[in-house]
Parts: structure tokens; C-alpha cells; sequence
């Protein structure tokens, strides 16, 4: 608390004295990379960072639905800070959830504690779509909108807020399991068996991910990620029939926002390719494929975001500390790099390991292009 690159900071206007690469200097770390733009130190977020590995974050976030955690702006505002003012990362993540809008708009979603998305009466037959109507974000999502801009007055100009949504297949995934899954039985079964509804399931989730995306980002959002975390479960050749072209409507529907644009999943190493296909500027890429073997199956000029093992940070800090400058180490000083973990933060993750995480990018991290 009390930290002063927290206080209500007056946005000024980017400078031109010094340009490099055409771009301006005072861009911060964190879209410097997303644009694959030369810099001084390589920016670095975690996914979940807001979250139960934070004391501040327990002590905050109290018992009930996370879902209610969302609608309450002042917290939620509160507790995408926390990480921020802790760790000094380079970018904010609003704190919300993939299944925020399908909630709002009536399907019967809630977030269990401990196991996640939960589905009243889950996704089965054709009738199904109706109950997913468009999004209204002013009137279905007041709260999230009045917490994208709370933050814009509240986190210091290098800060950037980072938006999300979840992508059309991982939130079917849920929609149809009607919980986390580990096979995703019941929504192959319904993506090969009944194609026709598939993707009309997938046009309603594409129509309500970019309304969601649009609407914080003309909120003050300055990037987005859209986290199709279940993809990994599919071959590439189901990718790229029965989900490809919906996520590349997700991201050209939000194309001419001008926001740096990240697409990440979870076991992803065969899509990746793929993945850039739907044209985000930034690929995450999880800690199964080493980033200078995810730079070969990219095309050059996307950004990669990445990817030390969550799990790793449960180790003593030598190992942290190793495999940290491993992935510094293969990315080699290319500009294009947002160091973060290949998924979320731990809830048993000490927050202090994170905090050595970020010093090390920091005074490490070469973001130079002289490899
Ligand atoms: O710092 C942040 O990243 C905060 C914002 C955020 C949350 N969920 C808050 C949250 C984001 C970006 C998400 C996205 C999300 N939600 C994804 C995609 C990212 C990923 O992990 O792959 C997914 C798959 C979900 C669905 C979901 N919500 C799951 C699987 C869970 C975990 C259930 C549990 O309790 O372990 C949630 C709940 C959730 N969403 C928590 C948080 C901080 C857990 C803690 C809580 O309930 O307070």
C-alpha cells in the first residue's frame, strides 16, 4: 500500500525526441514487446498473478462466488492492483473471469472454489442457443467496465491494463462439459457429430468475446489476450477446421482497436502455427516447448509470451533462478519477448519467489535484438 507509481498519474503524451525503430521511446516495456520494438529490459506479467497466492488477495477476496468478487468494482479494481503494487510488473490484468459474459447474459454459470466453471444445465441441443443472447456491456456488465476505467486513472501510464476473454472453444468446453474436463468427451462428440451446431455455438461465443473485448478496450484497456487455455486438448487438423476460423474472427474483430492482440493455450506446442494463423501480434506459449523452438513455428514478426513452468516456482530458488535465465537465455535478446510463465500462478506459489522473478527479468532480460 502507499506505493507511489500507484498514485493517480496524468497520462502524457508519447515523446518523440528520441525514436528508435520509428517508435517512441516512452511507449511502455510491455507494448514495446508486444510490438516487437526494441527496448531496455524485458517487461514481464504473470497469468493469475492476481490471485491465492497473494495474502493481500485472501485477506480481500473473502468466501463467496468469485463471480460476486467481479460485479463489486472497488474490489475488483482493489485486486487486479495488488500483484501489481507487490511485484512491480509491467502490465495489469483485469481481474475477472473467461465465463463473465455467458453469466451475464443468463446461461447459469458459477465459478466453483477449487474446481471452476460450473453449469447448471449444460449445452446440449440446438434450443441451447437461444439462451446465449448478445452481450449489452453497459447493461450487462456495468461493473466491468467501471473497473477498466478506475484502473486507467489508478495505475501509473507504464502500467498498461491488459483486457481478456476467453476464446470460443474453451468456453464451450465449459458450456457444454458443464465443468473442467479432462478428456473433452462431450464437446468433440458435439463439435464432430453435429458440425452445423458447432458453429453456430461458435458464432454466438466469437459475437460475445469481441463485444466484451471491444467494450474494455474503448474503456481504456491498452491490450488484450484471449486465452483459449483447452485448445491443446484438439489435433491441428480439428484446429484448424473447428476452431480456427472462429478465434481469427475473435481477433479481427477487434483488429482495428489497435491494441496489441495475445493468443495463448495450454499444450499448444503442435498449434502454434496455427494459433498465429488467427493473427494475434503476440503467441504465448506454454513451458513444453522452449521459446526459441516456438520462434521456429511462428512467423518472424510475432511476439512470443513466456513461459517459465508455474510449477518450477515451487522449487528453491536456485532452480527458479536457473530456469528463469534459461528462458532469457533462448529467447537471446530478440525484442519481441513479454517474459511471463507458461500458465497461471500456483495458489502455493510464494509470493516472494515471484517477486525475485521479476528483479531477475529485469536486470537480465535483454530486449536489444542483438542476439
Ligand atoms: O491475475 C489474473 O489473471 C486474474 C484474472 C483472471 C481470473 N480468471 C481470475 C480467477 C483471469 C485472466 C482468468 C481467466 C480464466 N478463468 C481462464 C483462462 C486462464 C487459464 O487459467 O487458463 C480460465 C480457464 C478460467 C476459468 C476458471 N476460473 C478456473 C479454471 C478457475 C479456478 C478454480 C479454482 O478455484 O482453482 C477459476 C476461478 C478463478 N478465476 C480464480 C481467479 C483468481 C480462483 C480464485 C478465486 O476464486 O478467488
Amino acid at each position: 500500500m502507499g506505493d507511489p507509481r500507484l498514485l493517480p498519474r496524468r497520462r502524457t503524451p508519447i515523446s518523440l525526441r528520441r525514436v528508435d525503430s520509428s517508435a517512441a521511446v516512452d511507449l511502455p516495456h510491455f507494448l514495446r514487446a508486444c510490438r516487437g520494438l526494441p527496448g531496455d529490459r524485458v517487461p514481464v506479467w504473470f497469468m493469475r498473478q492476481a490471485g491465492r497466492s497473494l495474502p493481500e488477495y485472501r485477506a480481500r477476496r473473502g468466501s463467496g462466488s468469485i463471480l460476486d468478487a467481479i460485479a463489486d468494482a472497488d474490489l475488483a479494481c482493489e485486486l487486479t492492483l495488488q500483484p501489481v503494487q507487490r511485484y512491480g510488473v509491467d502490465a495489469a490484468i483485469l481481474y475477472s473471469d473467461i465465463v463473465v459474459p455467458v453469466a451475464a447474459i443468463g446461461f447459469g454459470v458459477d465459478v466453483a472454489p477449487g474446481t471452476g466453471p460450473v453449469v447448471e444445465q449444460p449445452f446440449a441441443r440446438r434450443a441451447d442457443l437461444e439462451r446465449l443472447r448478445p452481450l449489452e456491456p453497459e447493461v450487462d456488465t456495468p461493473y466491468v467496465l467501471d473497473t477498466v476505467r478506475a484502473l486507467c486513472t489508478e495505475l501509473p501510464a507504464s502500467v498498461p491494463l491488459i483486457g481478456f476473454a476467453g476464446a470460443p472453444f474453451t468456453v464451450a468446453s465449459y458450456l457444454i462439459e458443464g465443468r473442467p474436463s479432462r478428456t473433452y468427451g462431450r464437446t468433440k462428440a458435439l463439435m464432430a457429430g453435429d458440425e452445423p451446431l458447432w458453429h453456430d455455438l461458435m458464432d454466438r461465443l466469437v459475437d460475445l468475446a469481441v463485444t466484451s473485448l471491444r467494450s474494455q478496450v474503448t474503456n481504456g484497456a491498452r491490450a488484450v489476450q484471449v486465452f483459449d487455455s483447452w485448445a491443446g486438448a484438439l489435433s491441428p487438423p480439428d484446429y484448424a477446421r473447428y476452431v480456427l476460423p472462429h478465434s481469427r474472427r475473435v481477433f479481427d474483430g477487434v483488429a482495428d482497436l489497435d491494441v496489441p492482440r495475445i493468443h495463448f493455450g495450454v499444450g499448444t506446442g503442435e498449434l502454434l502455427g496455427l494459433m498465429a494463423d488467427a493473427g494475434a501480434e503476440v503467441v504465448g506459449v506454454d513451458w513444453r516447448v522452449p521459446l526459441d523452438v516456438a520462434r521456429t513455428r511462428v512467423p518472424p514478426d510475432r511476439a512470443l509470451q513466456g513461459n517459465l513452468d508455474p510449477a518450477l516456482c515451487l522449487a528453491p530458488w536456485e532452480v527458479v533462478d536457473a530456469a528463469t535465465r534459461d528462458v532469457l537465455r533462448r529467447n537471446a535478446g530478440h525484442p519481441g519477448h513479454v517474459f511471463n510463465l507458461g500458465h497461471g500462478v500456483l495458489p502455493e506459489t510464494d509470493p516472494a519467489v515471484l517477486e525475485r522473478v521479476v528483479e531477475l527479468v529485469h536486470a537480465e532480460g535483454r530486449a536489444d535484438g542483438a542476439a
